[in-house]
């Protein structure tokens, strides 16, 4: 079944991706290190499948989050609208759950192709159909519309991807008015930490490179995996504060201007100590119950045994607080700013309150 995918990829390289082609076929299988099954391949698809899906296919909680929600839903009997379908996993589950169709649309055609064929291979083909290209440059035909989108476009930040402006896009011009939507909603969360391990890891104490401090970045949250960073892999993690619900979205409702460019909190310090970073995390539950829920916090995915897929696709975002020393206060004051196209990243900073 994979041919089809494979002669696709051989047509389809550009002259810079002939040269890592080149590098697989020649290089590799002479070391003998190439298995024949990746030769021909682009390496941008294999990668991006080793960096970006695998880990996700290995998260079984947050598959089983999908199977239960639309097992409940039900999608049975169902057009189902798959935004973002990736491998076509959801898609998939869609179909087995009896669907009468779906339409899987991922905006990458290599992707798109992988869809195709694991649709074929599932023989699910009569009832996947895959559209290669941007929902929002999508448009259907009244019939087409689809009663219940389901979607998982979440990045390390929930709104990182785009995934409020697809949704807006498809529930008014991809789905009948008054389909459901799966996730309903979800909420970013922030959270103050203490951990002297991240802080050494963050800021250069050489004297000699003492300069570099200079460039130590305060402003952003950053993810330091490929996914974000995991803080169940600090050994002296310590939460100084609860989780704020830092903004929060219904997916079948809100509208970017729904959502404060900026929004301040006062947190209260739990712990003595010092506070060196704001995590934040996410959560998306399957309906208006919340009683079906799909979490990034680092409290949810310890000692999980898929806990470390979860972490190395999504993990969690960090930033450096930008108060140095010191012992923490009672309270501190967390200013959360969401970026202006309300997709972009956000940025946070406690400080003595
Ligand atoms: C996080 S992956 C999840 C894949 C899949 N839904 C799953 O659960 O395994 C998100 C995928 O959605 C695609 N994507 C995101 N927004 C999209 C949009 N508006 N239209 C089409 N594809 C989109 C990305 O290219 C990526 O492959």
């Amino acid at each position: 079944m994979a041919e089809p995918l494979l002669k696709r990829h051989k047509a389809s390289n550009s002259s810079s991706e002939v040269s890592e082609d080149e590098e697989v076929q020649d290089v590799l299988p002479r070391a003998s290190l190439c298995p024949q099954r990746l030769r021909g391949i682009g390496m941008k698809l294999v990668n991006r499948i080793n960096d970006d899906y695998l880990a996700m296919l290995r998260d079984v909680h947050r598959n089983d989050f999908y199977w239960t929600a639309m097992e409940k839903l039900p999608v049975r009997g169902q057009r189902v609208l798959d935004l973002g379908a990736g491998t076509g996993l959801l898609s998939l589950m869609a179909a087995k759950l009896g669907a009468s169709s779906v339409l899987a649309v991922e905006e990458s055609a290599d992707m798109a192709a992988v869809v195709k064929t694991s649709a074929e291979h599932n023989r699910l083909q009569h009832i996947i159909d895959v559209h290669a290209g941007h929902s929002a440059l999508l448009s259907l035909a009244e019939k087409d519309k689809a009663d219940v989108i389901v979607s998982e476009t979440f990045g390390v930040l929930l709104l990182q991807e785009g995934c409020l402006k697809s949704f807006i896009h498809a529930r008014e011009n991809l789905a009948k008015p008054g389909a459901s939507i799966l996730p309903a909603g979800g909420a970013q969360h922030a959270r103050l930490l203490a951990s002297t391990a991240l802080r050494s890891a963050c800021s250069a104490l050489d004297p000699e490179m003492l300069h570099v401090n200079t460039f130590r970045d305060a402003g952003q949250v950053r993810f330091s995996l490929p996914g974000g960073f995991s803080v169940n892999s600090l050994p002296d993690a310590c939460w100084m504060s609860d989780n704020i619900s830092v903004l929060e979205v219904d997916f079948a409702s809100s509208r970017p201007s729904d959502i404060p460019s900026s929004r301040h909190f006062r947190v209260q310090i739990l712990e003595d100590g010092i506070v060196d970073a704001v995590v934040t995390s996410w959560e998306v539950w399957a309906d208006k119950d919340r009683t079906l829920l799909l979490s990034t916090a680092a409290d949810s995915t310890k000692g999980q045994p898929w806990g470390f897929a979860r972490d190395a696709h999504w993990g969690q975002g960090f930033q450096v607080r930008s108060c140095r020393g010191g012992a923490a206060a009672r309270s501190a004051r967390l200013d959360w700013n969401q970026a202006s196209r309300g997709t972009g990243r956000c940025c946070s900073s406690p400080c003595r309150g």
